[in-house]
């Protein structure tokens, strides 16, 4: 069956499994813009019930965003610095070709793939101002030859020239894409539905990708990472069951997709998520239905609650405003190995881990791998946001 037929078929699985998860956080952030996905197709008239795609779907890549795996990095002074006995990694998704590199892409590469699938010409997805899934899809339509709209809302209090034209503004104009900033107040679902409409009423066919690129679908992406991970680390000695593999949760779907990667692939390696979004109870649960979610796709068993685990307690005083440990992790990850880290994500989830490893979470013969989801680009949004900040010192 050609790759794109293939995830049709994916796609309409997803979406009836789907409909029948009932994760109240889930829906509250995805109802919206899942309301103006596609309609389920049939093919002959008959609704599709293909078989269910198996770790064929994973390869090969669907579109090819990556130019392969991305590198898994051992470090050795951070470690050092920090008094940690177990070894560290960084699992390097900001270490792209595309559109400045990130997370967002290994989702893509299926989102798209299955928008083409689909006859679209028109990439809509929403997110924050300043957001990196916004700016790669704006990038990817562009590299596909494809109209991007982008429903940007100001979620952040916080309104200085360069959080509203640079970084990622700033890169997703340059990618071509069409803005529509909304107030944190406007309706965003209702905009879209309007933006829509007129679209299709000028002859165009758009697709819509959801909050964060987080369906199961996109998150296969990151069953893909998993696969790599386990991988990379097998070649440098590691063994699974003594791993712990960090990363952010925003909307839920790279966690997700690493909590199905791993349990597809019978690893006991431990997924630990810092949420920088929503508050424990909640992003464990959409994490947890999507993981099952996508198992599902892959013909796999699903995972118990206790498999999905997410700490909450770095956020600070909430989604984008950054913190004095997040800025910290950046200073200090920056001036001692020279790795970039950005205030919204990747800091805020590095100073959590940083807080659990003097806490003594890991000890010598383990590893923690740190999943690297980009973000860098939103440095230049938050350039201020240093000012009264004390430097690390090197
Ligand atoms: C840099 C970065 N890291 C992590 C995340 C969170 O990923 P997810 O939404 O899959 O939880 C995002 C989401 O936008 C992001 O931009």
């Amino acid at each position: 069956m050609p790759c794109n037929a293939r995830l049709a078929g994916t796609f309409r699985i997803y979406k009836t499994i789907r409909r029948k998860s009932d994760n109240a956080a889930w829906h509250r952030v995805n109802a919206p813009m899942l309301a103006f996905m596609p309609p389920l197709a049939t093919t002959q008239g008959t609704p599709m019930s293909p078989p269910l795609p198996g770790p064929a779907a994973l390869a090969p890549p669907v579109l090819p965003l990556l130019s392969g795996p991305t590198p898994l990095m051992e470090l050795h002074r951070l470690p050092a610095r920090m008094g940690m006995a177990a070894r560290l990694f960084v699992k390097s998704d900001d270490a792209a070709w595309l559109g400045g590199g990130g997370n967002k892409l290994r989702k893509l590469a299926y989102l798209v793939a299955d928008a083409q699938a689909q006859g679209a010409d028109t990439l809509v997805t929403s997110g924050g101002l300043q957001s990196n899934h916004a700016r790669l899809t704006a990038a990817v339509a562009a590299h596909c030859g494809m109209r991007c709209e982008l429903v940007l809302r100001k979620l952040v209090p916080r309104s200085t020239p360069l959080y509203e034209h640079n970084g990622n503004v700033l890169l997703m104009q340059r990618f071509g894409a069409h803005l529509h900033v909304l107030e944190g107040t406007q309706d965003a679902a209702a905009y879209t539905h309007t933006l829509l409409a007129d679209l299709r009423g000028a002859g165009r066919t758009p697709y819509v990708i959801p909050f964060g690129g987080s369906s199961a679908l996109g998150a296969l992406g990151y069953v893909r990472c998993a696969q790599e991970i386990t991988t990379q680390l097998a070649e440098q000695g590691v063994q699974a069951d003594t791993v712990t593999v960090a990363c952010t949760a925003g909307s839920g779907g790279t966690q997700a997709g690493l909590v199905a990667g791993f349990a597809a692939l019978g690893a006991p390696t431990r997924v630990q998520g810092m949420s920088v979004l929503f508050a424990q109870s909640p992003i464990e649960a959409t994490v947890h239905a999507l993981a099952n979610d996508t198992l599902a796709l892959l013909g796999a068993p699903p995972v118990p609650a206790s498999a999905v685990a997410v700490n909450d307690a770095f956020i600070g005083a909430g989604y984008g405003i950054p913190t004095e440990e997040g800025l910290a992790a950046i200073d200090l990850v920056a001036q001692t190995e020279g790795l970039l880290l950005d205030p919204v994500y990747t800091g805020k989830t590095f100073a959590g881990l940083l807080a659990l490893a003097r806490r003594g979470a890991w000890q010598a013969g383990q590893a923690v791998v740190f999943v690297h989801t980009g973000g860098a680009p939103a440095l230049y949004a938050y350039g201020d946001a240093f000012d009264n900040h004390r430097a690390e010192a090197p």
